[in-house]
């Protein structure tokens, strides 16, 4: 496997990949893997001859200094998973200088207004840094596919526009959300939680799961006052938001149609751990 730590290293490593018949794959993460990154991961390797993995924790994308600082950080245990897993892997972990220089600062994007809704909303400037360094990273890995899991829903649906706004040369493909076996949903913050926090959060998924089945029958203001109520009986947890929005404009749902693909979003506080989900409603 080859690690690299400059842009001009990982150029090397990928000279000579270039010419019909040859993919590169990307897999963009902020280290700490877990299985939601390797599922992402070993996809990749299936569909591409040479997959990179970049782990870098951006610090444009941070609103909270505090946030940023308690980010887990594993470099050693994340190259030993990926060393696992393949040896057709190139990382890139770079230094913030080979990424920003001396200005670390994000660039403003129009996101035609993706950006304003949920994590938009909670996260002030978590849009700019998302899309400065992904686009910086796009023209460093240059890759042909490059691989994003649903969980960040928003994430996803801002990258891909940004990919049609900028025309990059680069196909976008969402990964379902990797979940354990009690329904968390897989995340680097999860590493943070206390045992009695990790036996508690699948509540939030079951409540996710329930919020779908009465969006069946009920309206999208019914759902959420229902969802409300559930997290105000806890304490355990804040509950930042919960929103059902159109999957296309990410925009709150006034009334519901049949032509239109609905998702639940919702952001929790669990102490001082912020933790996000969502689940397809049609
Ligand atoms: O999803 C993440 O881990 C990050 O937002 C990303 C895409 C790696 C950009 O820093």
């Amino acid at each position: 496997m080859i690690i690299c730590h400059k842009k001009e290293e990982l150029r090397q490593a990928l000279d000579g990949l270039s010419g019909q018949n040859q993919s590169l794959g990307f897999v963009p993460t902020m280290g700490a893997l877990h299985a939601g990154h390797l599922s992402l991961i070993k996809q990749g390797l299936l569909e591409n001859t040479k997959m990179v993995v970049s782990i870098f924790v951006n610090p444009t994308q941070f609103d909270n200094v505090s946030d940023l600082e308690k980010y887990p950080r594993s470099l050693e245990n994340d190259l030993e998973l990926l060393k696992k897993l393949s040896n057709d892997i190139i990382v890139y972990a770079p230094s913030p200088d080979d990424i920003y220089g001396d200005d670390i600062a994000s660039e403003n994007f129009d996101f035609d207004g993706l950006e304003h809704q949920m994590e938009g909303k909670f996260r002030k400037g978590h849009f700019d840094g998302v899309g400065t360094i992904v686009k910086r990273l796009f023209e460093i890995v240059k890759p042909d596919v490059a691989y994003f899991g649903k969980k960040d829903f928003q994430q996803l649906r801002i990258i891909e526009k940004m990919v049609e706004k900028y025309h990059l040369p680069v196909k976008i493909i969402g990964c379902e959300i990797f979940r354990a076996d009690d329904g968390l949903a897989m995340s680097s913050r999860n590493e943070r939680l206390t045992e009695s926090q990790r036996e508690a959060v699948p509540f939030i998924y079951k409540i996710l799961k329930t919020a779908k089945e009465r969006f069946g029958t009920e309206s999208a203001h019914e759902v959420t006052e229902w969802v409300v109520k559930q997290f105000g009986k806890q304490d355990l947890f804040a509950l930042e938001y919960f929103t059902i929005a159109d999957e296309a404009t990410l925009e709150s749902v006034k009334r519901k149609s049949k032509l239109k693909s609905y998702r639940a979003f919702i952001a929790v506080f669990v102490g001082d751990i912020r933790l996000i989900d969502n689940i397809a409603l049609n």
